[in-house]
């Protein structure tokens, strides 16, 4: 197989599923646009997110803050004294790169070997609110979205009238001025995240953490993605955030090695304090059983939209051997994608453009369109037809041919084991609720 990384991202732009943003001017590298079946495959993953964090549970609930907070926020969460990463700038080609993803310290564009100091680069994308550009307007767009659940605790708490322990969870755009963006939507300079502030009565913060830890790995091994391409790495001290005391990635074996997928972190009462003291508000917590009052801990699953969909996409991408209608073989590209992440559940193909089926089709298109997205294709040979949605990784196909009119039964051919089922009609969606 070709190179996978290259594989997929051509893949990706071929089918419409991300690409470059801006292409015609030439591209931004941190910048990735999603097509139409990108689109789906992120609501996707995270409706699957929402419902194992928030829909299934009694103890989390869902919280929309803003992109754009009050500066004093990045000031008390200490993002704007400690958000920095190293940058060098070679003192050759002055390119400048993040000293910590240096290889042997060998600048990966000219070769050479000397760099200037290191500089603290703060990684918060700034902006000014309003006409004027000055120190008084200066905003920042949210690093993480994790602050809009600490400064919100208070509200969120005895509006939805929620005990400890409980959690706020929160999908959204975040925005980090990288160094170095790279590897396709891996690392970008806008991405998504999905957060959940975990709260809990100090002591019991441990048990939490390990808890969440193993349901957040569970939650990839549910969505099919291979368990010896996922490992835990726990976080020396020294490379711990400014805010937490213990904290393990979820990594990945990306064809450019184990790298982070998702971090979960012990973030103590860190947050809740300094927003406590930089802005005078009481976000503490009474529990009405001990009668006792206290700053709750907070433990942090934190995942990129993007690079979830990165890893779904490297972990289902597969090329096989498969017969051809002509009794030879050719080679088939599949995106093996669980049904619940798959961009269409499912493909109508009539047999040809013939007007005596095409309604008929049709018909079956209506048909299941209302539970799921499905989409009608009546485009070249069948054989190609199906190849198609293979690599759009959808599931079932479902073809409408002459006897269909006859025996009112169409033909369900599934996208792994290329088996094909003849269904009546009328039992279509029952046959593929119980499989999707
Ligand atoms: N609130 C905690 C937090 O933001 P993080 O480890 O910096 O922690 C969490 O980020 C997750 O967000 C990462 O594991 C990754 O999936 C995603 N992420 C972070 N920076 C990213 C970037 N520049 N591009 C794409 N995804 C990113």
């Amino acid at each position: 197989m070709p190179d996978l990384m290259e594989a997929v991202t051509s893949l990706a732009k071929r089918r419409g599923i991300a690409f470059q943003s801006s292409e015609i001017y030439g591209g931004l590298r941190s910048s990735w646009d999603y097509g139409p079946l990108g689109v789906e495959l992120r609501r996707n993953i995270r409706n699957a997110w929402w419902r194992s964090t928030v829909q299934l549970r009694d103890d989390v609930v869902g919280l929309e803050a803003a992109i754009i907070m009050s500066p004093r926020v990045r000031a008390a969460s200490g993002h704007l004294d400690t958000f920095h990463d190293p940058l060098v700038e070679c003192l050759n080609c002055h390119q400048r790169f993040r000293e910590d993803h240096l290889t042997d310290r060998v600048c990966p564009n000219c070769g050479n070997t000397s760099f200037t100091e290191p500089r603290q680069f703060n990684l918060m994308l700034k902006t000014y609110l309003g006409p004027l550009e000055d120190d008084d307007a200066v905003a920042y767009l949210r690093p993480e979205t994790a602050q809009g659940m600490f400064v919100d605790f208070s509200i969120v708490q005895t509006s939805a009238r929620k005990k400890l322990p409980f959690g706020v969870a929160q999908i959204g755009k975040s925005f980090r001025n990288e160094i170095t963006p790279s590897n396709f939507i891996f690392r970008t300079r806008e991405f998504e995240q999905m957060e959940m502030e975990y709260f809990v009565e100090p002591g019991t913060d441990e048990t939490w953490y390990e808890y969440w830890i193993d349901r957040r790995l569970s939650w990839y091994h549910d969505l099919g993605v291979s368990k010896d391409k996922l490992r835990l790495r726990r976080h020396e001290p020294d490379e711990l955030a400014h805010y937490a005391k213990a904290a393990t990635d979820i990594e990945y074996e990306f064809p450019f090695g184990w790298s982070e997928l998702e971090g979960v972190a012990n973030r103590t009462d860190y947050d809740l304090r300094h927003h406590t003291e930089a802005s005078g508000e009481d976000l503490t917590y009474f529990d009405q059983e001990t009668k006792e009052r206290y700053f709750p801990y907070v433990v942090e699953p934190a995942v990129g939209v993007d690079r979830a969909l990165l890893v779904f996409l490297l972990d289902a991408y597969r090329e096989e051997q498969a017969p051809t209608a002509k009794g030879g073989t050719d080679t088939r590209t599949v995106l093996g994608l669980h049904r619940d992440l798959a961009p269409v559940k499912v493909a109508v193909l009539p047999l040809s453009r013939n007007d005596a089926l095409v309604p008929e089709a049709k018909r079956v298109h209506e048909l299941v369109r209302h539970a799921w997205i499905a989409t009608y294709d009546d485009a070249g040979a069948i054989g190609r037809r199906y190849r198609r949605q293979d690599e759009a990784g959808t599931p079932f196909c479902v073809t409408v041919d002459f006897d269909s009119l006859q025996d009112r039964q169409v033909t369900v051919r599934e996208r792994d084991t290329m088996q094909q089922d003849r269904i009546p009609i009328e039992n279509l969606v029952s046959f593929l609720r119980e499989r999707l």
